[in-house]
């Protein structure tokens, strides 16, 4: 029988006799895989492991809060977090070509991730003459399979998160999650006691926000953006409906703008679009036919809480012809 209580104390003992004494680094992307990777072997290991979480900026609201505070109360993990938001939107200044994008964005965390680690490398000579030897991924079943997979797949976009590491890493890997599937990782990080706004989580990709804003990123659009998806999750979550919607991308098209009346003025600002969607695995997915009212409190709240945006259009198209994320 399948049970997370014994998938937990079998992990423990593997992951207890593959590290020994030895040190450990585990990159935390605010994402439920990675959450649970390393709440596993903290488990295991206790202050041997050390996280690192990269604030790009381009984070939803409060995911920065939840990994410092949430994830960290309820794990006692040891997380150093990297602020590197001023170096991410000097590197995407002036691009708007989504691949361009996401190539600067998975370059500047690699960079920044590999610096952070370099720092915690020599941090731990220092204190014993041991460096980190050890690095924890979140791989999971799916992943497993999918990267064997071979030809025929066609890359229809780089994809990029805290797995996409480079290959000469000096590191021995610890993957404990690597026979899981994904409702498999979420009892065990309810069983671990995590925080549910992260083993609940819906998926969000690496480049967050970044790819999320049609056109160029700024500080400016990513704040506007951040509220509109903030009001979307909300009135999601109050609604009921987080486990029929796989995932609701909220997309700022930057680069158009449409003419609205409001109070006695003319305006001429962004639209906002939502893209709820339902799927079992997001190779495919299908639009999800929210209840109308929820639609029109979400375009309400919208329209009148988030400055400059005066349009919001709902994403009717289902996966394929469309992807999930507009970028
Ligand atoms: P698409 O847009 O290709 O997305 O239909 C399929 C799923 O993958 C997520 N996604 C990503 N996840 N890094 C990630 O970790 C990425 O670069 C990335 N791009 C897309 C997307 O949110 C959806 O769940």
């Amino acid at each position: 029988d399948w049970n997370p209580g014994n998938v937990i104390a079998d992990q423990v003992e593997r992951i207890r006799a593959q590290v020994g004494t030895g040190k450990v680094l585990c990159g935390l992307s605010g994402g439920v895989d990675s959450a649970v990777a390393a709440a596993l072997v903290h488990e295991a290991v206790g202050d041997q492991l050390v996280c690192v979480f990269v604030d790009h900026g381009l984070l939803r609201r409060d995911e920065r809060r939840q990994v410092e505070e949430d994830f960290v109360a309820s794990t006692g993990v040891r997380l150093v977090t990297i602020d590197a938001r001023e170096q991410f939107l000097s590197a995407l200044a002036g691009v708007s070509d989504p691949e361009q994008k996401r190539k600067i964005i998975g370059r500047e965390f690699i960079r920044t991730f590999e610096k952070a680690q370099a720092d915690l490398i020599a941090e731990s000579v220092e204190e014993d003459g041991d460096p980190i030897g050890f690095l924890v991924q979140g791989t999971l079943y799916p992943d497993v399979v999918e990267s064997g997979g071979g030809a025929g797949t066609a890359n229809i976009k780089s994809h990029h998160n805290v797995g996409g590491l480079p290959e000469d890493l000096q590191f021995e890997l610890v993957e404990p999650l690597r026979t899981l599937f994904k409702d498999e990782v979420r009892a065990i990080g309810r069983e671990l006691g995590l925080p549910e706004v992260i083993v609940g989580r819906q998926p969000f990709p690496g480049p967050g926000l970044g790819i999320r804003i049609v056109g160029e990123v700024t500080q400016e659009r990513l704040d506007l953006l951040r509220e509109a998806d903030a009001i979307v999750r909300a009135e999601l979550t109050a609604a009921g409906l987080d486990t029929e919607i796989w995932q609701c991308p909220v997309v700022l098209l930057a680069d158009v703008r449409s003419v609205g009346v409001q109070g006695d003025g003319r305006t001429y600002g962004h639209p906002i679009v939502l893209r709820p969607v339902s799927s079992e695995d997001a190779m495919t997915a299908d639009w999800t036919r929210l209840p109308y009212d929820v639609l029109a409190r979400i375009s309400n709240r919208i329209t009148n809480e988030v400055d400059g945006v005066n349009r919001v259009v709902l994403d009717v198209t289902s996966k394929p012809p469309g992807t999930i994320e507009w970028e």
